[in-house]
This record gives C-alpha cells, sequence and structure tokens, in this order.
C-alpha cells in the first residue's frame, strides 16, 4: 500500500460519499450513511488502518488528507440533514393545514323551554325557603281532585263542563290540589311542600286559557300558622320572582280553603291575578286525619303560565305550546 493508494482511496472515499449523500431521501437513510462512511467500522476507518504500513514520515501528509475528507464528508452530511429536517416539517404543515376561515359546523342548540324554565325558578325560591317538591298522578281519582278537598258533589267545579272524565270514573286532575292529599296521607306534619304539575281543564282555548296548562301547588302545615304566615311567604316569594311590584291579596272562595284569597300582580297597568290561596279548611285536615285543633295550614295554587307570560312578557298563551321555533328560540 503506497502514499498514491491511500490517496486515491480517500478521494474515491470523498466522491462517493459526496453522490450518496445527495440522494438520501430520509433521516434514517442518511444515518445509515454517516455509519457506513465516518463510524468506528466505516470505510474512513478501514482506510486509516492501512496507515500503519506506510513510512512514518508520510503519516502526517495522510492524516490531513483524511480529516480534510472527513470534515468535507460531515460537512455534507449536516447540510443534508438540514435540507432533510426542513423538508420534513414543510411535509407536516402541508398535511396538518387547517383552514381557519372555513365555516364552522353549526350544531343545533337546545335551550329551556320558558315554561320549565319560568317553574324552575318559582321551586327554587320554595326550596329556598325550606320547601321540597312532591308530585302526582295527572289521572286521579274523583276522591283526591274534588271530595276530600271538601268539594261536594254538587259544586260547580265538578260540572262535566270544567272536568275531562274518563271512561272508568276516574278524571285528569283539574288542579295540582289533589297532591296536597296525597302527600299528607303518606307523612305526619310539619309539611312544606311544593308540588308542579300538568292540569286538564274543558276549558275553551283562548289568550289566556288552555286546555292543559301547569300549576305549583304549596302547602304548609304546622302548628300555630296563621294566615300572616301564608302572606308573609306568598310577599317573599312574589317580591324574589318579580323584585318590588304592586301586589293585592283579594277575598275569594275555594272549599278547600277558609278564608280564601286571590293574589293579584300589577302588570302593565293591570292586575293580573297570579294564584289563589288560603288556609286549609278544617274539613281537609280531617279528611287525612289530622287534628284541626293542633295544627293548621296554609296551601296556594300558583298558575306557572301566568307567571312565565309575566316574566318573559308573552301576551297569548298559545305561543307557550305551539313548539314554534321562532317563538321558542327568543328564550
Ligand atoms: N286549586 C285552585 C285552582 O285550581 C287553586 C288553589 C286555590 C289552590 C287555593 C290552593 C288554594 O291550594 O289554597 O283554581
Amino acid at each position: 500500500m503506497t502514499l498514491s493508494d491511500i490517496e486515491a482511496q480517500l478521494a474515491d472515499l470523498r466522491e462517493d460519499a459526496q453522490t450518496a449523500i445527495a440522494s438520501a431521501d430520509s433521516l434514517d437513510g442518511l444515518e445509515q450513511l454517516r455509519v457506513s462512511y465516518l463510524g468506528k467500522k466505516g470505510q474512513l476507518s478501514k482506510i486509516l488502518g492501512g496507515m500503519g504500513k506506510l513510512d512514518p514520515s508520510d503519516r502526517p501528509r495522510i492524516g490531513a488528507s483524511a480529516n480534510e475528507v472527513k470534515e468535507s464528508i460531515q460537512s455534507a452530511l449536516d447540510d443534508k440533514r438540514t435540507q432533510l429536517q426542513a423538508a420534513q416539517i414543510q411535509a407536516r404543515l402541508v398535511a396538518e393545514t387547517l383552514d381557519v376561515t372555513l365555516p364552522g359546523v353549526v350544531r343545533p342548540q337546545g335551550r329551556q323551554h320558558p315554561l320549565n324554565s319560568t317553574l324552575d325558578r318559582m321551586v327554587d325560591i320554595f326550596v329556598g325557603l325550606g320547601y321540597t317538591v312532591a308530585t302526582g298522578p295527572e289521572m286521579e281519582t274523583d276522591y283526591y281532585n274534588f271530595e276530600a278537598l271538601n268539594t261536594p258533589p254538587d259544586h260547580p267545579a265538578r260540572d262535566m263542563q270544567d272536568t275531562f272524565y274518563l271512561p272508568d270514573g276516574n278524571l285528569l286532575r283539574t288542579h295540582t290540589s289533589s297532591v296536597q292529599i296525597r302527600y299528607m296521607e303518606q307523612h305526619d306534619p310539619p309539611i312544606r311542600i311544593v308540588a308542579p304539575g300538568r292540569c286538564y281543564r274543558r276549558d275553551t282555548v283562548d289568550a289566556t286559557h288552555s286546555a292543559t296548562f301547569h300549576q305549583l301547588e304549596i302547602l304548609a302545615i304546622d302548628k300555630g300558622l296563621t294566615f300572616t304566615d301564608l302572606k308573609g311567604t306568598i310577599k317573599e316569594f312574589l317580591r324574589q320572582i318579580f323584585g318590588e311590584t304592586d301586589i293585592r291579596f283579594r277575598a275569594s272562595y275555594f272549599p278547600f280553603t277558609e278564608p280564601s284569597a286571590e293574589v293579584d300582580v300589577r302588570w302593565k297597568g293591570k292586575w293580573l291575578e297570579v294564584m289563589g290561596c288560603g288556609m286549609v279548611d278544617p274539613n281537609v285536615l280531617k279528611a287525612v286525619g289530622y287534628d284541626p285543633e293542633v295544627y293548621t295550614g296554609f296551601a296556594a295554587g300558583l298558575g306557572i303560565e301566568r307567571f312565565a307570560m309575566i316574566l318573559h312578557q308573552i301576551d297569548d298563551i298559545r305561543r307557550v305550546y305551539a313548539s314554534d321555533l321562532r317563538f321558542l328560540r327568543q328564550f
């Protein structure tokens, strides 16, 4: 092995390497080339292995040439690596491009029906006053809807005009007051409940009447409850839901309360009735086995539609049931 042999081999190696590196198309491939040319057992090492047989005075020269070849291969590898990495990033950018100007996917958004949101607000206020929620069936017996509520058979509220009777003699409850009886039968006083639910009446449908509507029944039974407690509770409830508005209690009549009242709220300059209420009639307490000498209580029936109409400025109750999205989307 002569000096010029080695120099020729080094020159070949440089040329080989330059060509191979130039055509490398991946970082892995490039790494393999590095190992094969400059690695410990690579081609450059092999060539230099032959140096031992050279005349010692020639060694520095070969050493210098070898270094030069090594550096030129290394710098070709470095350039190519930078180039391949840039290409890789570029490819990724292209693959992951997101056109933020594209119109989004429009997902339909549901919302609470105004009746439900109104009911939730009403119930929340009473829950805040210590009441719990009770429910009862919409299909009722005559007993729970009328009889136990001190409503004699000849009372006008039982007129066929007002009540939907079912073929089996049962009926669709005309009010949520039936839940009062069901609850008191199952529980001992003290009682503080609110009972929301749907009611049915054979009313002619117009702007303020619907054959199905919703009520929130209130019932409180305890020792020593008076009309003052009823008034205070109702006033506090109305203050919380409407803010400071004019209200008035008007004497009225219900078979299941004595005395009875209706409550009006001033809305758009007019008095609007929002509930019936009163002190629970002793006959109702007797019907569920409570001693009216020991317990008294008050009750109220609130029209949920009325509250929804006032809170949301709805002028016609029929809109509430029409399922017209143009209307419902406003809430
Ligand atoms: N049930 C009555 C109605 O539907 C409303 C009512 C009045 C409920 C007085 C009560 C009450 O609990 O005490 O017209």
